[in-house]
């Protein structure tokens, strides 16, 4: 098998939407069935400004130069990324901003963080895929040419930052810009990452 990075247009997302949410449920080992709380969000979030999406896919290693096998944006998924502007009424950057302000931050440097940035929203790669290095080439390319001057996202807290997601982070220079925050509804304490683009 030969695998590829692709870009995914928004029909591509939408034609391929059970299968990059079966991607994320398996990455993230949630029940079943999260996928179908998750599709109209992932759905909408498509249609928010400057969103991109990127995948790795297969390819059997007989079909690569066969002019006839089936384009990439349908060759089966192995993992799926994508970010969007942030905005002022996303409900992240609002939860965001209620986390900076609750640790003491004033209006300009709330400003700073939140007036132009990426939102790497997800990563997945499935178990399967994973610790080769895939995660993070499926950033970089989601993050190669983006013109905010800087990224943020969100992650589980895990213990001493021992899971892949915390490594990948680490590994590409993000820092912390909040710890332990509770959003809304999820019991779970996230830390909210940022790094200045470019990568
Ligand atoms: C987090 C996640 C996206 C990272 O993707 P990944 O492809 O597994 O990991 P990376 O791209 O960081 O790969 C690096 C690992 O591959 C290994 N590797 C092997 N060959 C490699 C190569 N050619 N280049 C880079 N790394 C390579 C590295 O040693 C490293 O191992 P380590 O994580 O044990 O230190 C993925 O593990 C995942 O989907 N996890 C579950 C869901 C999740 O947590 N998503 C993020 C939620 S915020």
């Amino acid at each position: 098998m030969t695998t590829f990075l692709i870009d995914l247009s928004p029909g591509d997302m939408k034609r391929r939407l059970g299968d990059a949410l079966g991607i994320y449920v398996d990455a993230m080992r949630y029940p079943r069935g999260t996928e179908d709380q998750r599709a109209s969000m992932w759905l909408e979030h498509i249609r928010r400004r400057g969103w991109t999406a990127v995948a790795a896919v297969e390819v059997p290693d007989h079909a690569v130069d066969d002019p006839d096998a089936p384009p990439l944006a349908a060759a089966p998924m192995l993992g799926v990324a994508y970010g969007y502007c942030g905005a002022p009424d996303q409900w992240w950057q609002q939860q965001v901003v209620q986390g900076l302000e609750r640790g003491g931050a004033d209006r300009a440097e709330i400003a700073e963080l939140t007036n132009d940035y990426f939102e790497l929203t997800e990563v997945h790669i499935h178990p399967r895929a994973q610790g080769r290095g895939l995660g993070e080439a499926l950033v970089r390319r989601l993050l190669a040419g983006r013109t905010e001057p800087q990224v943020l996202l969100s992650t589980p807290e895990v213990d001493e930052e021992a899971n892949r997601a915390w490594r990948l982070y680490r590994r590409l220079g993000f820092t912390d810009v909040i710890r332990g925050y509770h959003f809304a509804g999820d019991p779970r304490p996230f830390a909210i990452l940022g790094r200045d683009l470019p990568l």
